[in-house]
């Protein structure tokens, strides 16, 4: 606070040295804060703060996604226009250029800086390149593993949807009212690839489901905290859109497309000698989002005058909090919130 103090009273003088500073340097500043918050359950065992050599991410020779990224979007179950508008927000985000520092667009700059053996990088063009709505829940309200395969068959069976099995990837979300196998107990999210003799193509996607109402304390962290503090209670931040289980889901469906992009195949980068259970470059890194994250902290991220907690920014003045990716040039965690 007394830095802001000092940095309010430096503008004044400044302006009243009648120097070239402008009313808008006067606008309030977010202020920075680094709570210590209940780790969340989940992650506690990948969870890497910092860099250490013991990190030992290796390529094994698949693809990454190096062409233009289309995003394939299904809505399974029942979406609010503001919610599907705010995901889709975030996801035009990656590649717009029209959204102040720190921004979604320098985050996706870690996971470009991945390569495969054709020194091709991952693509920093990501599209939305359609979008299908299974409103009517075509495979009932519980979903499994295999199950989903056959909701993105019943999609790109249905037109105007298409197999693009070329560029694109299929991002499945699932309403709060849905249920998934292993959903809050193993995962908030999870990417694979299809079965041909399912879909007819391998076809990269990755599912991410609204847990809003099933289990916020786990995979909307930070903005329901675990345990005796009880669900949403104090301690929990403040979201940047007003909405725990879709702002919970921006930072998992981050997570998830860094990993499908460096990972598609599950033949290229992770960590750990086990491809049934590798350690991803969101993996790594789940829980910070910013410097001096580690022992509780989430690092430093940033919250505005009504109180919203972000670390990036996106397109139309959009906020978002997600989680930082691991980057294979400095062997640590990143972000573009960082401080150092
Ligand atoms: C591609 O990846 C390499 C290695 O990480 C990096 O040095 C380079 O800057 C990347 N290029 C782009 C366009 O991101």
């Amino acid at each position: 606070m007394l830095i802001h103090l000092l940095f309010f009273l430096f503008l004044v003088a400044q302006s009243s040295n009648g120097a070239k500073s402008t009313v808008q340097t006067l606008q309030v500043q977010p202020q920075y804060i680094n709570p210590k918050l209940p780790p969340k359950s989940l992650s506690a065992s990948n969870k890497f703060e910092g860099s250490s050599d013991l990190v030992n991410l290796r390529y094994h020779m698949g693809p990454v996604l190096s062409s233009p990224i289309n995003i394939y979007l299904i809505w399974y179950g029942k979406w609010a226009a503001s919610q599907k508008l705010l995901i889709k927000d975030f996801l035009l985000s990656i590649s717009t250029s029209a959204a102040p520092s720190p921004s979604v667009a320098e985050w996706w700059r870690t996971i470009s800086l991945y390569t495969d053996q054709t020194g091709a990088n991952i693509s920093r063009s990501v599209l939305l390149a359609g979008e299908y709505s299974d409103h009517l829940y075509s495979h009932g309200t519980h979903l499994t593993r295999l199950s989903i395969q056959e909701v993105i068959a019943t999609a790109v069976r249905s037109k105007p949807f298409t197999v693009d099995h070329k560029n694109g990837i299929y991002l499945i979300l699932t309403s709060v009212d849905v249920t998934m196998q292993d959903f809050c107990r193993a995962v908030c999210g999870f990417h694979y690839f299809t079965f041909p003799s399912m879909v007819g193509y391998t076809l990269p996607y990755a599912w991410v489901g609204n847990s809003g109402k099933q289990c916020p304390e786990v995979c909307a962290y930070p903005f329901a905290v675990p345990g005796y503090m009880g669900g949403g209670g104090p301690g929990a931040l403040n979201t940047p859109n007003g909405d725990v289980g879709v702002d919970g889901m921006i930072s998992v469906i981050g997570h998830e497309l860094a990993e499908l992009s460096s990972n598609p195949l599950v033949n290229a980068w992770y960590a750990g000698e086990d491809p049934m259970a590798p350690t991803e470059i969101g993996d790594l890194c789940e829980g910070l989002y910013g410097t001096g994250g580690g022992g509780g902290y989430i690092g430093q991220v940033m919250r505005d005058k009504q109180g919203r907690t972000y670390n990036m920014n996106g397109r139309r003045g959009r906020k978002f909090l997600v989680q930082w990716i691991w980057s294979p040039v400095i062997k640590a965690c990143a972000g573009p919130n960082a401080l150092d």
